[in-house]
């Protein structure tokens, strides 16, 4: 029996700095409602300089947390912080699930079976292409890396403004990886039949930028991280061009699975009344 099960009520958390706008706390506490399981699920306010001590807070049960979310800025922290962090999290240096068992911090990344997830859901055979091209090479750029390549895609180009991040990200996940300058977009898209967008760009409203989808594959899909807006510049464009489109909202809310299953004890769905209760919350932002 896990640490969190020896609890009454099992108590989780998800921290960041800022966290007031996570929307992690509706998820969860939607599901616990769904499921009628007792648990709760707050956010936590720590900044850097504190984000130590509530790990060791975290540990020694003076919390009485069996886990949690971490999100911007703890990452790699919570990642170097914890006892058994899995493979994932060991591959990317960074961690976005926590819970204790038997004493020990464990600690795994889930945004890549989030966005593996999603596609899964509603776009099957996401996979089954021979080339994809990723935008962006920060730290949500290499989830979606990782995910990909275990998929086994067996041509991954990852293109981004700043050349030598694109390539530190091809050294570390392997030989599939190649990486690009922004220059080479359109040459690189040429056969593509996956597109990502890691970046920022089109995020709140931002002003577009107009990619040549030409060269992709037909019925090539394209797909965002950024989720607000729901439909973004680069989402809005590859549509109305005739491209299958997958938003980020999805990717937010399956990554939040595997840690609901560790905490509470029950895998929930991510369903359609979960999706509509996070547009509602975009919408009234
Ligand atoms: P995250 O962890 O959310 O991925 P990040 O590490 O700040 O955030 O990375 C943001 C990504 O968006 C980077 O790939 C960044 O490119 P650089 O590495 O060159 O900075 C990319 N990005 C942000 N604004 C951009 C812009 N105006 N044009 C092109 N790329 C941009």
């Amino acid at each position: 029996m896990g640490d969190s099960q020896r609890n009454e009520v099992p108590a989780a958390f998800v921290t960041g700095w800022p966290i007031k706008h996570s929307r992690s706390p509706i998820i969860h506490r939607h599901w616990l409602k769904h499921y009628g399981l007792a648990g709760s699920y707050e956010a936590v306010a720590v900044s850097e300089e504190d984000f130590a001590a509530f790990i060791k807070a975290l540990k020694d049960g003076s919390r009485g947390f069996c886990g949690g979310n971490v999100t911007i800025p703890h990452k790699e922290t919570a990642f170097r912080l914890s006892d058994r962090p899995d493979e994932l999290a060991q591959e990317l240096g960074a961690a976005n699930t926590l819970w204790l068992q038997e004493g020990q911090l464990h600690a795994t990344n889930t945004d890549g079976y989030g966005f593996a997830a999603n596609l899964d859901g509603c776009h099957p055979g996401w996979d089954k292409v021979d080339r994809a091209v990723i935008l962006g090479a920060g730290g949500a750029s290499r989830a979606v890396i990782q995910a990909v390549r275990d998929r086994g895609v067996n041509e991954i180009h990852v293109v981004n403004r700043t050349v030598s991040r694109a390539q530190e990200l091809a050294d570390r996940f392997g030989p599939k990886i190649h990486a690009h300058g922004l220059p080479a977009l359109e040459e690189i898209m040429a056969g593509a039949g996956l597109f990502v967008n890691t970046t920022s760009l089109g995020m709140d409203g931002a002003e577009a930028t107009v990619f040549d989808f030409s060269g992709l594959k037909t019925g090539a899909l394209v797909t965002d991280i950024v989720y607000v807006p729901l439909e973004t510049p680069i989402l809005k464009q590859a549509r109305q061009e005739g491209y299958p489109t997958a938003d980020g909202l999805g990717m937010l809310l399956h990554q939040a699975v595997p840690g609901f299953e560790k905490w509470f004890g029950h895998r929930p769905v991510v369903d359609t009344a979960l999706r509509e209760l996070i547009i509602q919350d975009i919408q009234a932002a």
